[in-house]
């Protein structure tokens, strides 16, 4: 069957309330601590997506079973370091870099040798930034050129670290939490701030973790080897898949949208904050806790007028994944924007920074590019009426998504490949935009 689809129309007004797929750091990082827990979890509402389907495959390699009953899933856990295997095994974290460096935090202390593999975006990740750390816990690690493939053996001689986590990754700080649990004594980390999702759930599940924050710093210490009891949990929306649809609606005529339940925690709202100084006007309505993550309902009406923004880069780790969406508003904004070290943005799924400025090029933006710093020449009146198609961009999900809106905001005739690529993170995508309205073959 064709991977590609044609959209050759913009989207017309509308008015909806609609759900998005759920968290996918916190659907994946839900799975690895019942994989932990003491006892039968039970997840609602996880993110039926690749990468979330092979954590589950993985923890199944590494022998903790689960069941799926109606909207639950039941993760039978026996407790930290209580991966069952009798033999070597492989698992394969497809194409998700976030299963792929969590997993290896807890695989410390495994009995037999774990082969990690992933797929042709993954296997060209560094992963030196997760190899480092672990070989400082003393775990016994193989991998040419820190990519992958990658083989453990766990080490019953371990011994917590102090570490400064200075990329402001939060793979690299939750691998260093998950090798934590592993370990005697206290672990301490200081980390530029990043998600703070796994830090969050072990508190929910009462473990001994302190985190203390500054402007620029968390510094945390996990206490090792506590056993945690099983849990229930329900994963709230993703706040990176409801971007899109806020784009979407911000750049659609007369259009309105409620997102229901989506994720607001504080690290992951850069995407918000940066669209509202740009004259956006997102509002989030009904807020609430749920086990220590902060949910809302996200208000966004159509707006004329947006302005450039001089992006500040404390704000580039909340919204790390969305800068590509977000290239989107700057293009059809008033001015300049400016963007400054975003060098992080090629070291994931694809080259986005580098590919972001292709689209954008592609689009017919002015883009100046110096480093990783770019400044885009907003117009906007932008309006397509060519043909369009964005090749080779390694099946990366969000330059999939990006190049749907694109086309259903500006216009143009494109051609999007790779349409099996929004199964890593967000399946239902096209059957939303379809109920909204869009018109895509
Ligand atoms: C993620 C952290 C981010 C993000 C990724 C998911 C996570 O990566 O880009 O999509 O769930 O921890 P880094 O921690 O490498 O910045």
């Amino acid at each position: 069957m064709a991977n590609h689809i044609f959209i050759k129309k913009k989207i017309n007004s509308f008015n909806k309330k609609i759900l998005v797929s759920s968290d996918k750091s916190i659907s994946i990082r839900s799975i690895l601590l019942a994989s932990q827990a003491v006892g039968v979890s039970k997840i609602s509402n996880l993110l039926e997506s690749e990468d979330v389907i092979n954590t589950l495959k993985s923890i199944k390699r590494l022998g903790i079973n689960y069941l799926k009953q109606g909207n639950i899933y039941k993760i039978y856990g026996f407790g930290i370091n209580g991966f069952n295997i009798k033999k070597n095994v492989i698992i394969n974290a497809g194409n998700s870099g976030t299963l792929a460096r969590l997993i290896l935090g807890l695989l410390v202390k495994v009995k037999y040798k774990v082969k990690l593999i992933g797929d042709k975006s993954l296997s060209k990740r560094d992963f030196s930034r997760v190899i480092k750390p672990l070989r400082l816990f003393g775990a016994n690690i193989k991998s040419k050129n820190n990519t992958l493939p990658i083989e453990i053996r766990g080490t019953d001689f371990l011994r917590p670290i102090t570490y400064n986590e200075n990329i402001g990754s939060a793979q690299v700080k939750s691998c260093i939490i998950l090798s934590a649990l592993n370990t005697p004594g206290i672990t301490n980390i200081i980390s530029k701030i990043s998600r703070n999702h796994t830090e969050l759930m072990l508190k929910f599940l009462k473990y001994p973790i302190k985190v203390k924050k500054n402007i620029k710093n968390e510094i945390l210490s996990i206490k090792g080897l506590n056993q945690f009891q099983s849990f229930e949990y329900c994963v709230p929306g993703d706040i990176s898949s409801a971007s899109f649809f806020i784009v979407l609606t911000i750049l659609s005529n007369n259009s309105k949208m409620i997102i229901n339940e989506v994720n607001i925690n504080e690290s992951r709202i850069g995407v918000t904050k940066i669209l509202n100084k740009m004259g956006a006007g997102i509002q989030f309505k009904n807020k609430r806790i749920y086990n220590g993550e902060k949910i809302a309902d996200i208000y966004i009406k159509s707006k004329k007028n947006l302005k450039s923004i001089n992006c500040p880069s404390s704000l580039n780790s909340s919204a790390i994944d969305e800068f590509l969406i977000i290239f989107l508003v700057a293009a059809k904004s008033k001015g300049i924007s400016q963007f400054r070290n975003l060098g992080e943005m090629n070291k994931k799924e694809s080259k986005r920074l580098d590919l972001g400025v292709k689209f954008l090029r592609l689009i017919g933006i002015k883009v100046e590019r110096f480093k990783n710093d770019i400044k885009i020449h907003g117009n906007p009146k932008l309006s397509l009426s060519g043909n369009y198609e964005m090749k080779k961009f390694l099946k990366d999900h969000r330059i999939f998504f990006l190049s749907c809106i694109a086309a259903l905001t500006l216009g143009g005739k494109w051609k999007i490949n790779d349409k099996d690529s929004a199964n890593t993170s967000f399946p239902s995508f096209l059957k939303i935009l379809k109920t909204l309205g869009a018109k895509i073959n």
